[in-house]
């Protein structure tokens, strides 16, 4: 690996500030899962076939002006065996995936209905999955909330949510859970909640909530993780005897200058309001982090629009996991500033943040992707970020690296020789095993997103992350092998870097 990294034309390791060591040789633990990660919404398809109900993405897809890309996307509902066929190519030990709620319930409700197509279509995947010796890896709720939910009762902005979701997690125990034994609650919380209920750009397009409605909703979201948990503790774990956790968007904070006091604690504030929001309620003291409570509540204690835990919920949230899964593709360098130019992501997306800026290095390389987490390179922010959970949260578990991965534009023909993605994954993995090996770090899964070109959410296919490369002008919807999949398939059969 190391010759091909020299070998190869590499823009991340040529352009980047990342430090020029060689390759650390190492391997994984045995059991480590070396997976792909989809969503249903961006690859299922079959927005309507069999009685699925409709999601909020699907309602807000078909809006006029929209094209509803989602309707089919690649077809997955269909061509299940196919894409399990292709991890099995790459040799993969386990796929990450997630359940359609209104695909097993119609209206997301149980009085409404279970669809037994739903259930059936669920089984054949999981069982393909293990057929092809393969762990599923089943993530709840990746956004697609019953369209239903959010027009009757408002959606998350309803306690009455803490209820639903747990029949439909109850529901999936129950259909799933003997063969299913890594569930993941909710997927990237942060990223349905502040664009859906706070700025109001994503589904389901709720504007001006960014002062309490948001903070109420990751209220909500946050008791219903801990309840899912907690059912599946209850009466589920004896029995079925796996792990419930949940997936946080994690986008490591830099110190601008590590040597100023001001942008440590700016960087650490950062990380308090984007990871600690739902990180320190569940892996820390059952609560919100101080900086928000502070910065948001601090000067209206009678009209706290950061709610308040009471001391049983701080009981029954703290230590509701049994592992964390982090979705870390990147970072950004963050400096303490109270001016309020230049206009940087944390005023739009988190104005109640002070006192505290994002900006990149312009050596960084990135991505296609647009927003806060611009897909820029930057490796060791999965080590980084891995000391800093292990360092700041006091309940301890294993770590998966749920997602991670990187864009490109849509392009004709198509670059199927993607070797800055080849170079991606070297050097992400690297930083994987040097958490493993030098810092002692429990990681137990390293999950590509993703398996093959899919709908990327309001992106469509324009914005590309696959392993595969999908064709969306042939109805087959064919999928073909880019060399970063032969590459990755490389570092799965050999557990990383061997000597
Ligand atoms: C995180 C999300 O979980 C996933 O749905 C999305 O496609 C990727 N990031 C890439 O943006």
């Amino acid at each position: 690996y190391s010759q091909h990294i020299q070998d190869s034309p590499n823009p991340v390791r040529q352009n980047s500030s990342y430090p020029k060591e060689p390759f650390i040789s190492g391997t994984v633990p045995s059991g480590f899962l070396w997976g792909t990660s989809t969503a249903a919404y961006q690859v299922e398809g079959g927005w309507n076939t069999s009685g699925k109900g409709e999601s909020i993405w699907d309602h807000w897809a078909h809006q006029p002006g929209r094209t509803p890309l989602g309707d089919t996307a690649c077809d997955s509902y269909h061509k299940y065996a196919t894409d399990v066929q292709l991890g099995a190519n790459l040799a993969m030990t386990a796929y990450r995936f997630s359940i359609s709620w209104p695909r097993l319930l119609p209206d997301g409700t149980l009085a409404g209905g279970v669809n037994q197509a739903g259930v059936d279509y669920y089984n054949k995947l999981i069982d393909e999955l293990i057929a092809h010796k393969m762990v599923p890896f089943v993530t709840m709720y990746h956004w697609d909330l019953p369209q239903a939910l959010q027009t009757k009762y408002g959606g998350w902005t309803n306690a009455s949510m803490v209820d639903y979701f747990n029949d439909y997690a109850t529901l999936c125990f129950q259909k799933f859970g003997d063969r299913v034994k890594r569930w993941a609650t909710f997927n990237e919380p942060w990223s349905f909640i502040v664009p859906g209920y706070g700025l109001g750009v994503s589904p389901p397009q709720m504007l001006f909530g960014m002062k309490r409605r948001q903070y109420e909703v990751a209220h909500v979201v946050i008791k219903a993780h801990a309840r899912a948990w907690h059912t599946y503790n209850d009466s589920f774990r004896a029995q079925q005897g796996g792990e419930v956790g949940i997936v946080l968007g994690a986008l490591w904070g830099q110190p601008r200058n590590t040597s100023d006091p001001r942008d440590v604690q700016a960087a650490d504030n950062f990380e308090q309001f984007f990871l600690g929001w739902f990180a320190n309620p569940i892996y820390g003291n059952g609560d919100y982090p101080d900086a928000m409570k502070q910065m948001i509540n601090g000067d209206s204690a009678a009209d706290p629009r950061l709610p308040v835990f009471t001391e049983a919920e701080k009981a029954y949230v703290r230590g509701a996991a049994d592992f964390v899964g982090l979705n870390q593709y990147s970072a950004v360098l963050i400096y303490a500033s109270d001016h309020t130019f230049p206009l940087d992501f944390i005023s739009l997306v988190m104005p109640d943040l002070k006192g505290v800026k994002d900006t990149s290095d312009p050596t960084w390389p990135h991505g296609a992707s647009s927003g806060f987490a611009a897909s820029y390179v930057v490796p060791w922010n999965i080590r980084e970020q891995l000391r800093y959970f292990s360092e700041k949260y006091s309940h301890k578990v294993p770590f998966y690296i749920t997602e991670t991965g990187i864009s490109e534009k849509e392009q004709f023909p198509p670059n199927m020789n993607d070797t800055w993605r080849q170079c991606f994954y070297m050097l992400y993995v690297d930083e994987a095993i040097r958490a493993i090996k030098l810092d002692g770090r429990d990681v137990r899964g390293f999950f590509a997103w993703t398996l093959m070109d899919n709908i990327e959410w309001g992106s469509g296919h324009s914005v590309r992350l696959g392993l595969h490369y999908t064709n969306f002008s042939d109805p087959n919807l064919t999928r073909t092998p880019k060399a970063s999949a032969k590459l990755y398939r490389d570092i799965a059969t050999s557990g990383g870097f061997p000597e």
